[in-house]
């Protein structure tokens, strides 16, 4: 079996691939069995990492692979602090929740993953053949909200994907104080935190047993 410390980014052709606009061909089959494993069938939440640094580059690759799932309307409302440094660590330290504080200060990086509830200022530019697609939002706070967690939520999820996909791991957390961090690091009011995401490369050995996992039938059903 694979040593999780041993994965690397999965082959550079398949993810330089996704950059390429232009390429009009669809992937006709699955992508291989070590790929499933890394992004799914043996990867797995972290609570400790190795003491091994994330390069704020790699982090740039990250972010740029999870921008290009979906969202509606192109509305990409995620919006990502990344808490690296022992000063910033430390204002993130009074709003985490007990079980989350040492494993979180411990992390090589945190990121506060949150969302802009003014994210529609950027369709006319990310949805340029439907300029009046901030209307949509503009007279409606709620909506606008909710637009914002749905499609943030879904872009913490690629990120945690492509965080996979590159070779890192992560830990995500709710247990944390929102309206505490959303102060502290968000003191405007127009971008709300959703969850945190420590990110490093995993330590194999402070691992316990895959939960288990609910079956087909009982999520699932096909009409
Ligand atoms: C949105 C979200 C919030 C979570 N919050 C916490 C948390 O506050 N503290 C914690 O220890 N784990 C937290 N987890 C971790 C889950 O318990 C874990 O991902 C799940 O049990 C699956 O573990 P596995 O990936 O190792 O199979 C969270 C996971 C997610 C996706």
């Amino acid at each position: 079996m694979m040593h999780l410390t041993e994965r690397t980014a999965l082959e550079p052709t398949a993810v330089l691939n996704c950059f390429d606009i232009q390429q009009e061909t669809r992937m006709a089959s699955s992508i291989d069995a070590t790929a499933l494993d890394q992004l799914f069938r043996k990867a797995r939440t972290h609570n400790k990492f190795l003491d091994k640094e994330v390069p704020d580059g790699l982090l740039k690759q990250v972010v740029e692979l999870a921008q290009l799932g979906p969202t509606s309307a192109n509305c990409q409302p995620a919006r990502i602090l990344f808490v690296k440094t022992p000063a910033a660590k430390e204002r993130l330290k009074p709003f985490l929740s007990e079980g989350n504080r040492d494993k979180t200060i411990a992390a090589p990086v945190t990121a506060i993953f949150a969302h802009d509830l003014e994210f529609y200022e950027n369709l006319p530019r990310t949805f340029p053949h439907n300029q009046t697609a901030k209307s949509w939002f503009t007279g409606s706070p709620a909506h606008a909200e909710a637009t914002a967690f749905r499609n943030g939520t879904l872009q913490g999820a690629y990120f945690m994907l492509a965080a996979r996909a590159l070779g890192l791991d992560t830990g995500p957390m709710s247990g944390y104080n929102q309206d505490g961090v959303d102060k502290e690091f968000f003191p405007d009011g127009k971008i709300k935190s959703n969850f945190l995401i420590n990110i490093g490369y995993g330590d194999p050995s402070a691992l316990l047993g895959r939960l288990p996992r609910l079956a087909f039938d009982e999520v699932a059903k096909i009409i």
